[in-house]
């Protein structure tokens, strides 16, 4: 009777050892396992894996802009936009050569595009994405309208710009970035699209600038974009300052050979 008892005691004390030993290491597995956050953004590694992410109102203490309607599309032709932004300048600024493969991302009905068109040439080609197939019907007209035909439109989708992994020199992003709803996807994939010497060049409204005549929501600060683009894997390359509403600034991936540079901060009294 007495070996009986202590045998079951014994077997007692084992099975709550065990019991201690497995919440033990569950929790200590727990701790280590990154976020959902930090598993896709954080990584500095090429090896990222794509983001699962759902449509987000605020990104980063930001809060994320409805894409502009194809209705207003006659906006972003304006005969005022020349002396207003500059674009040409902007242009100049970008690196593109003859013969290279560049992205208009949020290419709208094509202001861009055709101006990148003309300096990559008839060895290059533009890949032109928008997620509204009305601004890729303008922009086709636009394109044989001025017998352009170096562009590839590209219908792409909120969380996938549908892009050749590894052939780009340059994805360009006008007004376009603040208005993802996956920006983390779409960084992503924008990215991973980059060949190793490729830059994207960021231009968005400057928050920091009440001269800007642009709504809020509409304008990003250079903080901001910093937070955001190193979280999503890439580094400060260049920028541009002397334009007249806009930021300019080159990111590469974090794992490009090009040469990281801290952002000059923004004042009015420019
Ligand atoms: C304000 S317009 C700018 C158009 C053009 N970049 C320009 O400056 O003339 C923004 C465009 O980005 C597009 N857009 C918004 N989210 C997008 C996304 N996830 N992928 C591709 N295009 C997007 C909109 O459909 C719209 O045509």
């Amino acid at each position: 009777m007495r070996m009986a008892g202590l045998r079951n005691a014994l077997g007692c004390v084992w099975v709550a050892l065990a019991v201690i030993l497995v919440c033990d290491c569950t929790a200590a597995r727990a701790a280590d396992q990154p976020t959902a956050e930090q598993s896709t953004a954080d990584k500095p590694s090429a090896e990222r894996p794509r983001p699962q992410e759902k449509a987000r109102r605020a990104y980063l203490g930001r809060v994320v802009a409805q894409p502009m309607s194809h209705l207003g599309a006659g906006w972003l032709i304006r005969p005022t936009r020349e002396q207003e932004e500059r674009p040409t300048e902007s242009l100049k600024q970008l690196g593109l050569e003859p013969g290279m493969t560049a992205c208009d991302m949020g290419c709208g009905n094509g202001f861009w595009t055709l101006m990148m068109a003309r300096v990559v040439g008839e060895n290059g080609r533009v890949l032109a994405v928008d997620i509204q197939p009305e601004m890729l019907t303008k922009l086709k007209q636009r394109t044989a309208q001025f017998g352009i035909d170096n562009v590839e439109p590209i219908l792409g989708a909120v969380d996938d710009p549908k892009l050749p992994a590894g052939e780009v020199d340059l994805v360009m992003m006008v007004d376009v970035y603040h208005e993802f709803s996956h920006p983390e996807s779409m960084l992503w994939s924008i990215r991973r699209s980059l060949k190793p010497n490729g830059v994207v060049a960021l231009l968005e409204y400057r928050e920091e600038d009440p001269r800007v005549p642009i709504k809020p929501r509409h304008k990003m600060s250079k903080p901001q974009i910093m937070k955001e683009y190193h979280k999503n894997g890439f580094k400060l390359v260049r920028e541009y300052n002397d334009l007249p509403w806009q930021h300019l600034m080159f990111f590469a991936r974090d794992d490009s050979p090009l040469e990281a540079i801290e952002p000059q901060p923004f004042s009015v009294q420019r």
